[in-house]
């Protein structure tokens, strides 16, 4: 890439291009099959021509093969005749021995030297001839053909020439003879400009000459995508980007990965947001723009005001040409690539829309505003003849009036353009166009008084809009400033009406104990009577909150009472939205039945009204009931038609992570982990607010726990716990902690689960939810049986009984919760308390098989393979502590084990297939992903010792005792003491604490 800059640094690894890659490849196959190949490589600057090319040489050359590079240069035609041949021959100096270089060069090397010197010597008496003057062209193309069939001979040869667009003739004939006459095993790799290829340059004829001869294929590289261009900004960060900066990144350099290196450059590695155009890359961007006539540089500067496309008849309109030769401009400009003519639009846009930025960059401060108040004027007009008009148009006549500035023109046109958009669910755009009008408010005096929304107006839908697309923060300040102006006690309704309002953003945006506030002032100030939608909206939303703080039976009553004053008041909206908290709450407390009707009820009514906040909120509602009464396969439809309807009405910002956070959880509840996680990681691309966040970051924490990516796991759980406690909610930080908890077990730090656990049942007191209760004391009761365990082996009876005292009250805690008053027992609570009974039983002795078996039938009946297989692997643990027979407990074992490894749920896996070595139970093997790979040495294997030996001297440095060795794998007493001698004498040590020694020492514990 031509005019790089200094800082500007490249991914590591090639991103995408994985089919182009393969396209490439295959011809380097034929060529090693001796046939000769050529592909003609075309792109945009920028867009990775040179960059595939790399990999591909680099792939050759790690196999030994021969590749040879070359480009032409930037010069002019006829001044470096054969620059690329040149070039390629001097990489064949260092790249063959002297010896066979000769036997290569032939006959050909005095006459190569010419254009080579340095293949010299030149015969005695040849004249040094320096330019190509000297030689016939048609004898050094034969020689050269010979040279690289000579080449060939010794194996597939690739030969590169790039950036063909700058070929100077010689170097355009040369290649051509050379593709219609190669014979042998050459791959010829041509790469050119599309977007320097204006329609008389001299590269078209070959192009066409190459196609007719049908022996090039052509490979056009495009641009990147969003995925491929975060993966572009992470490689060179070395950690993924904020979504905003790729966003914003993607949307100027529209996926053109040298642009976006700059960009990235630009910002110095900070992320300081979108500034202007580094200068390099702008001097670039213009030079093409700066190889057109005056004119038409004038006319591209016009163009470049309207924005990134532009209406032929605006810009006939602004331009004031006369039309034919504004025709020929614009050819002049769409030949030159700079401008694109569309079909359906009836305009042009910029091919990139760098280069629109860098042109309107480029013009002076006093040439902008009366362009756009030019298109500004041109654009009313067109709207006034056709009488209506798009909410884009609305938009950009805003913009307009707005750079022009004419404040009160704008400030009118933004009102207008924020109800189209929100009209058309637009939601972000609303917001802005509304904060533009408040912002122009004051400035504007005359045209705010004619205003068809008043500011408070303004300011409650700016906020509402802002909202819905996720910026709950921004929806909080708007809202705050539409009460700081309302008086309490003039206007009780209006300011309970914003307090509700208040409340919901701050829940949005994390602060629910601010939120309960604002609600419970609502409710206060507005009067009971005369009955009033006002007064009810304010109690469904208290209700609603109390639901969100798990104090369900509290909220189940708030909300009946709202659905009574709003069918007192008339307020069909507010019922709507009082079911659906009503619904919520009660499928909380196990009434599935009842909670999903209500939930319907309020889904029916605002798909009546049309309400997309509420509609959302109870597909979305119904998703988490499902969820909760473990029913996952109906949780993730409910929540993927919530996103289907986010997607709809522009509120993916604020729906879309909850709706994905909660599908993702059922999935994994499912076994269905890589669905999950491909869904999380598009959420994390809305770049979600700190709450939003936190919804997200369960699922992925869960997914970690159980694949094993502990470390992972732990950050994601903990960055939850570490937001303040009076945002979270019991349903966000009680799985936070009861899978923290887990995390702690598997980890090996039970004494950390069990400290986990203490303080997340501190937060439960007002929770009357038994599936979070019962979820978090399952996870104590995990850890106890792993602390009673360990009690054991030390032979501390004290640290037992308090292992069990302890599991002992965490059971009661979950039966209670199940058992309440008011609360039903759901599938997914019986299947958690069953697993807890079953956790129970081995933390006062071997565990009971029978509970086991039922614990893992009940995670069957509701489709969770991850928990079946758990308990399935503590199930043949159980059975043979209690002395079954191998064969019984081999068929769980080896169930868990498919389980486990379909999943790819490695900690568990580990365990499966630790107890069955122990228990010598034959499982399937790993399946091997071909070849023959030896497996590595395995740190012992040169002291002797047999696996089983290993694990028996794993035991002793544990500080086990034989007894407690036979009991851990199942054999006898007098099986484990023969063991431990043999292990003494083949480490050549005299007792246990030497053999203890020497494990660490060779780091045989692992
Ligand atoms: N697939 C890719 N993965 C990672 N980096 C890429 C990829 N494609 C291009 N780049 C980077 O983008 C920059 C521009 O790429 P490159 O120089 O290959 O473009 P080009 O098409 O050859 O441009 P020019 O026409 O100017 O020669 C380089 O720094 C390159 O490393
Ligand atoms: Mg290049």
């Amino acid at each position: 890439m031509i005019g790089g800059v200094a800082l500007r640094v490249s991914s590591p690894v090639l991103v995408g291009r994985a089919a182009e890659a393969g396209q490439l490849w295959a011809a380097f196959e034929r060529a090693q099959a001796g046939s000769p190949a050529t592909v003609v490589v075309a792109g945009e600057a920028g867009v990775g021509k040179t960059r595939l090319v790399a990999e591909l040489i680099g792939r050759v050359r790690g196999q030994g093969a021969l590749a040879l590079a070359g480009g032409c240069l930037d010069v002019g035609e006829g001044v470096v005749a054969y620059a690329p041949l040149v070039e390629a021959l001097r990489s064949l100096i260092g790249a063959v021995d002297p010896a066979e270089l000769e036997r290569v060069l032939g006959g050909a090397r005095a006459e190569l030297a010419r254009l080579v010197p340095e293949l010299g010597p030149l015969e005695a008496g040849a004249e040094a001839a320096t330019g190509a003057g000297a030689l016939v062209p048609g004898r050094l193309f034969e020689l050269l053909l010979g040279v690289l069939h000579r080449l060939a001979g010794r194996g597939p040869l690739l030969l590169v020439v790039e950036d063909l667009h700058w070929a100077d003739q010689s170097t355009r004939d040369l290649l051509g003879f050379l593709v219609r006459n190669l014979r042998a095993g050459v791959v010829m790799l041509l790469t050119y400009r599309s977007d320097e290829l204006h329609r008389r340059h001299p590269l078209r004829p070959f192009l066409a000459e190459l196609d007719r001869s049908g022996r090039a294929e052509r490979l056009e590289l495009a641009r990147l995508g969003r995925r491929e261009l975060s993966e572009l900004l992470a490689g060179i960060l070395g950690e993924p980007a904020p979504a905003a900066m790729t966003l914003e990144i993607l949307a100027r350099s529209q996926g053109n990965p040298f642009f976006a290196e700059e960009l990235l450059a630009a910002r110095g590695g900070g992320d300081g947001g979108s500034g202007e155009l580094p200068e390099a890359l702008r001097d670039l961007l213009l030079a093409r723009v700066e190889a057109l006539p005056q004119p038409a540089q004038r006319l591209l500067q016009v163009a470049a005001v309207a924005g990134q496309r532009v209406h032929h008849d605006l810009l006939a309109e602004v331009a004031a040409q006369p039309s034919g030769d504004l025709v020929e401009l614009l050819r002049e400009a769409v030949a030159h690539h700079v401008l694109v003519a569309e079909d359906d639009s009836g305009g042009y846009a910029f091919r990139h829309a760098l280069v629109q930025e860098a042109i309107y960059d480029d013009l002076l401060p006093v040439q902008r505003p009366p362009l756009h108040a030019a298109y500004a004027r041109a654009l009313a007009a067109l709207i006034e003849e056709r009488g209506d008009a798009a909410a884009a148009e609305l938009g950009r006549l805003a913009y307009h009036w707005y750079t022009a500035h004419d404040l009160g023109r704008a400030l009118l046109a933004s009102v207008q353009a924020g109800q189209a958009a929100e009209a058309g669910f637009a939601q972000a755009e609303a917001a802005g166009h509304y904060e533009r009008a408040l912002e122009l408010w004051e400035q504007a005096p005359e045209a705010a008084a004619s205003s068809p929304l008043d500011r408070r107006a303004l300011l409650q839908r700016a906020a509402q809009a802002a909202d819905l697309a996720g910026a709950h923060t921004r929806a909080v300040a708007l809202i705050s400033q539409a009460l700081t102006e309302t008086d309490d006690d003039a206007e009780p309704l209006q300011a309970g009406v914003l307090l509700e309002r208040l409340a919901r953003y701050q829940w949005g945006a994390g602060d629910t104990a601010a939120a309960m506030a604002a609600v419970e002032r609502a409710v206060a100030i507005i009067p009971a009577e005369p009955p009033s939608a006002e007064r009810a909206r304010a109690l469904a939303a208290h209700g609603q909150l109390l639901m969100l703080r798990s104090r369900n039976r509290a909220a189940q009553a708030r909300c009946e009472e709202a659905v009574a004053a709003a069918r007192r008041a008339g307020a069909r909206a507010v019922e709507g939205h009082a079911l659906n908290s009503l619904g919520s709450s009660l499928g909380r407390r196990g009434h599935l039945e009842a909670g999903v009707a209500h939930l319907q009820q309020a889904r029916a009514i605002a798909a009546e009204l049309g309400d997309p906040d509420d509609l959302c909120r109870a597909c979305h509602n119904l998703g988490c009931t499902y969820l909760d009464n473990g029913r996952f396969q109906d949780a993730v439809d409910a929540e993927l038609e919530c996103l289907d309807l986010a997607r709809r009405f522009g509120a993916i910002g604020g729906y879309g992570p909850a709706a994905i956070a909660t599908a993702a959880e059922a999935l994994l509840w499912l076994g269905r982990w890589d669905q999950a996680e491909r869904l999380v990681s598009e959420a994390f691309d809305l770049d979600p607010e700190p709450k939003a966040m936190v919804t997200l970051l369960l699922p992925r924490g869960l997914h970690r726990l159980w694949r094993g990516h502990l470390e992972g796991a732990r950050k994601d759980l903990n960055w939850i716990l570490e937001r303040s406690k009076t945002s979270l909610e019991p349903q966000d930080s009680v799985p936070a902690y009861a899978w923290l908890a887990a995390e702690a077990t598997w980890a090996g730090r039970p004494e950390d689960a069990r400290a986990t656990v203490a303080a997340g049942l501190a937060l439960l007191d007002e929770v009357d939810q038994a599936d979070l209760v019962a979820e978090l004391c399952l996870a104590g009761l995990a850890a106890e049986a792993a602390l009673a365990g360990r009690a054991v082996a030390r032979r501390d009876e004290k640290a037992r009984g308090q292992a069990a005292r302890i599991a002992v009250s965490l059971l009661e805690r979950a039966r209670a919760a199940a058992g309440a008053d008011g609360v039903a027992v759901t599938g997914a609570v019986r299947a958690m308390l069953l697993t807890a009974e079953a956790e129970r039983t081995r933390v006062a002795g071997p565990g009971d098989p029978g509970r086991w078996a039922q614990a893992a039938g009940a995670w069957d009946n509701l489709g969770c393979p991850w928990p079946a297989a758990y308990a399935r692997w503590h199930l043949a643990e159980a059975l043979l502590e209690a002395g079954a027979p191998r064969e019984e407990a081999a068929a769980p074992l080896q169930q868990a084990q498919a389980t486990a490894r379909g999943l790819g749920a490695a900690p568990l896996l580990g365990e499966v297939e630790l107890l069955a070595r122990r228990a010598r139970i034959a499982l399937a093997p790993e399946p091997v992903a071909g070849g023959d790979a030896t497996k590595p040495a395995a740190p012992g294997d040169e002291l002797g010792l047999t696996p089983r030996e290993k694990e028996v001297l794993a035991l002793v440095a544990d500080g086990r005792t034989n007894r407690q060795i036979a009991d851990a794998l199942f054999i006898s007493d007098k099986t484990a003491s023969v063991h431990v001698s043999n292990i003494l004498a083949k480490l050549g040590v005299a007792n246990r604490a030497e053999a203890t020694a020497t494990v660490h020492r060779l780091g045989l514990n692992g």
